[in-house]
């Protein structure tokens, strides 16, 4: 089949990807059919800073080295995330006004050292809370105030003029009250001046919902906004009641329907908000999935043994 990125001219088309798996078929396919990558977990907080002591980005450098020599752009994800926060940082044992210069000296640390080689972050990763669009207690509300998303978009800003900012989050095509949140951020942002310049929608799905409508009416919220939209972890479970009787070549199909569904709606939005559409994984085996729901599942675009599925034929059907 024809590689996705030589089909996809108007956006990136990108991976979350492990330093551990940057090898044989996997490193052939990844070279072949992206154009970029997302670290699927080194570049948190927890593993750049791991305890007071001093920064670590022993495995970012790895990743940062290794998308250079292929020739592929960077991700950054995710700067600051209640999720992976270091034990140290959510028992911070100093002030309000240490912990705040801690942060500031984190992310300006961190973007000036990719500069130029890390084109976007995910400064801030699902700030907003569940079904009341609330922001989260984190520890990073509690000892920097409401504005600490501001500041972290400012001081990412101070750091790289050119590195484009983006807000991440899931569940921002069902969840009204949580993209809700974050349009009122983005359009209060973009009035104050204040650095944002595009939003993710994580995008894990099923193949049986969200429907077209509602990722599209989502999409467009943001798009509205005049932001760049990024589908920034798209994987979609072919399993999600693991209702393993219903499991059927149907499914399969479906799959492929609904990853030509979800590409053709991102095709489709403007130009001008176009930025990537990262899927969350290669194989399915590589799948967070399994491990968070606890069963099997077959979100992605190539099976277990590197052969390519019917989703990747509907991925590229959707850049039709
Ligand atoms: O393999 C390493 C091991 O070498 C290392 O010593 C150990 C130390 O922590 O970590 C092991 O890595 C694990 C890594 O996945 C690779 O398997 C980490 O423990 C584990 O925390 C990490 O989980 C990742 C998770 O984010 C937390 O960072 C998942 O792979 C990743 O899929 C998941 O992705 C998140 C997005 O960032 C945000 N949106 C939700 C999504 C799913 O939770």
């Amino acid at each position: 089949e024809t590689a996705l990125k030589e089909v996809a001219t108007t956006f990136s088309v990108g991976m979350a990807v492990q330093t551990s798996r940057l090898t044989g078929d996997y490193l052939t396919i990844l070279t072949k059919e992206f154009d970029q990558i997302t670290a699927e977990w080194e570049m948190k907080m927890s593993v750049m800073y791991p305890s007071s002591a001093g920064y670590d980005f022993t495995r970012a450098d790895e990743l940062v080295e290794f998308a250079e020599t292929n020739g592929l752009e960077i991700h950054g994800h995710s700067l600051i995330w209640h999720n992976s926060t270091p034990a140290w940082v959510e028992d911070f044992a100093g002030t309000d006004a240490e912990f705040e210069a801690m942060v500031k000296d984190y992310i300006i640390t961190t973007v000036t050292r990719y500069k130029g080689k890390i084109k976007s972050w995910d400064v801030v990763n699902e700030a907003f809370e569940d079904g009341s669009g609330s922001l989260r207690n984190s520890v990073f509300r509690q000892k920097m105030g409401d504005d600490y998303i501001e500041k972290c978009y400012k001081w990412t800003r101070e750091a790289d003029p050119d590195v484009l900012i983006f807000y991440n989050d899931y569940n921002m095509t069902t969840d009204a009250s949580k993209l809700g949140s974050t349009i009122d951020m983005a359009e209060d942002f973009i009035a104050r001046d204040v650095p944002i310049d595009g939003i993710g929608f994580q995008m894990h799905i099923s193949y049986n919902g969200p429907d077209r409508a509602t990722i599209e009416s989502a999409a467009k919220k943001v798009t509205d906004t005049g932001l760049m939209l990024h589908f920034s972890e798209l994987d979609i479970r072919a399993n999600p009641n693991n209702d393993m009787s219903e499991l059927t070549v149907q499914r399969a199909v479906d799959l492929q329907e609904k990853y030509k569904e979800v590409v053709e709606i991102y095709n489709a939005i403007p130009e001008e908000s176009k930025f990537a559409l990262t899927v969350w994984g290669l194989r399915d085996q590589d799948t967070w999935l399994i491990d968070f729901w606890g069963h099997q599942d077959w979100p992605l675009m190539y099976n277990n043994d590197f052969s390519v599925k019917k989703a990747h034929t509907g991925f590229l059907e959707g850049l039709e």
